[in-house]
């Protein structure tokens, strides 16, 4: 299904915006917008972050109400399981993130088995997201900006991954990943995806025009023309 067709109808009556990052000030900075539905983090951003993960990840379940993604760093499923049971003892609202690799679908199961949320991520084709669906995923995590980054349609990929769970009622929700630009996140809308995980400057973005910046300065400039208060 190409981005221009009408997307399938979700269940969920909104699409959700989670922030990619572990900077907590620009995590509390967007959560005051109300516009915030949950976090994501990586290994890559909490070194960013210059911060211990646990620590980290505890105040950041603390700001946002909704799922907040701590990744694994086992490649072997024993351990990938034992690592998401410490990480989902943070707090209530951990997705514990396993790659998908086959260890990474092991856990999946296990611990998506006794409760946990679970978000599969670094996905890239509609065949692991397949398998990570069929592993019981709370979400799944393809990767957008990184399939454009090699010449191949992120967009479409997302697109793939709507039909496919919409044909056997999948439950595991599309957490459009590596979202780049403004477009990406309308372009993940138009198809049908759940949830989209964007850098904070690229959320703070979506609300910007510059024909809204303009009609608002001349509405000021008539404003104060009038003489009048509201206030
Ligand atoms: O959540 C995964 C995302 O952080 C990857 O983004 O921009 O590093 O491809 P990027």
């Amino acid at each position: 299904m190409g981005r221009n067709q009408k997307a399938p109808k979700i269940e969920s009556k909104f699409m959700k915006f989670f922030a990619d990052t572990a900077e907590i000030d620009e995590i509390a900075a967007l959560a005051e917008t109300g516009m915030v539905d949950g976090v994501t983090t990586n290994p890559s951003l909490i070194l960013k972050s210059g911060r211990d993960i646990l620590e980290v990840t505890r105040e950041i379940c603390a700001l946002v109400d909704g799922p907040v993604s701590a990744e694994v760093v086992s490649l072997v499923a024993d351990d990938m399981i034992a690592e998401g049971r410490k990480l989902a003892k943070i707090a209530e609202n951990i997705a514990i993130k396993v790659p998908l690799t086959w260890d990474g679908l092991k856990a999946c199961k296990v611990l998506t088995g006794e409760g946990n949320m679970v978000n599969v991520t670094l996905c890239f084709s509609a065949n692991q997201a397949l398998l990570a669906a069929k592993a019981g995923a709370t979400f799944i995590s393809p990767f957008v900006g990184r399939l454009d980054d090699i010449n191949l349609d992120g967009i479409d990929l997302i697109a793939d991954i709507r039909t496919i769970y919409d044909n056997y009622d999948f439950e595991t929700q599309i957490l459009a990943a590596s979202a780049r630009t403004v477009n990406h996140i309308s372009d993940c809308a138009l198809v049908g995806a759940d949830i989209v995980t964007a850098p904070p400057a690229v959320l703070r973005k979506l609300a910007a025009h510059p024909l809204t910046d303009k009609g608002l300065a001349t509405f000021m400039e008539d404003w104060k023309k009038t003489g009048q208060k509201i206030l």
